[in-house]
C-alpha cells in the first residue's frame, strides 16, 4: 500500500491544507494527516481539537486518516509504514527550509519529500493570518472550512 503523510500544525487546518490533502488522497493509497505536538509552542487550539477538526473537515476522503506526533516527522513516517512526505509549496519563499527540511529528511532516513504547488486561490493563506482576520471580525469564511470557521469565531469571541 502506497501512503503518505501530510505534516504540520494545523492551528487550525486551513482550505490551503485541505487542498493539499484531497489532492494528495487521489495519488495515494492513504493519506494520514501528522499533527505535530509542539511542546515549546502552545497554540490557539489544544491537539485534540485540532485533529477533531480535520476529522471533520476530511470525512468526505476514504483514505485519510488524522495522528498526533511527537518528535521527529521520519519516525512519525516509519511508524505509519509511509515513505513519503507531501508538502504544499505557497510561494518561493517556503522553498528554502522545506528544501533544507526535504534534505535532512531522506538524509535521516531516506523517506522522500514530494512538494505540491499550492492551489493559487490559496497562495497567501496560513493559519496565523486567518486567526488575526478572525479575530478583528474580518470574513475569513473562503478560507476555512464551516466547522472550524465556527470553532475559531467562537473561541476569539471567549479570549
Ligand atoms: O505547519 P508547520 O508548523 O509549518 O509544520 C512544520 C512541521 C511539523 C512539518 C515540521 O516542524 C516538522 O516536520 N517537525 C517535526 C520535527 C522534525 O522532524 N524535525 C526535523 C525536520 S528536518
Amino acid at each position: 500500500m502506497r501512503r503518505a503523510v501530510c505534516p504540520g500544525s494545523f492551528d487550525p487546518v486551513t482550505n490551503g491544507h485541505l487542498d493539499i490533502v484531497g489532492r494528495a488522497s487521489r495519488l495515494f493509497d492513504e493519506v494520514i494527516i501528522g499533527v505535530l505536538i509542539n511542546q515549546s509552542k502552545t497554540g490557539l487550539f489544544t491537539i485534540e481539537e485540532r485533529l477533531e477538526m480535520l476529522r471533520e473537515a476530511t470525512a468526505e476522503y476514504g483514505n485519510v486518516r488524522v495522528a498526533s506526533f511527537h518528535g521527529l516527522l521520519v519516525d512519525f513516517c516509519r511508524s505509519q509504514g509511509a515513505a513519503v512526505v507531501v508538502k504544499g509549496l505557497r510561494a518561493v519563499s517556503d522553498f528554502d527550509y522545506e528544501l533544507q527540511m526535504a534534505q535532512m529528511n531522506i538524509g535521516l532516513s531516506g523517506v522522500e519529500t514530494l512538494f505540491m504547488p499550492t492551489n493559487p486561490l490559496y497562495s497567501f493563506l496560513s493559519s496565523s493570518l486567518v486567526k488575526d482576520v478572525v479575530k478583528w471580525g474580518g470574513d475569513a469564511s473562503a478560507y476555512l472550512p464551516d466547522n472550524v470557521l465556527d470553532r475559531l469565531v467562537g473561541r476569539l469571541k471567549q479570549n
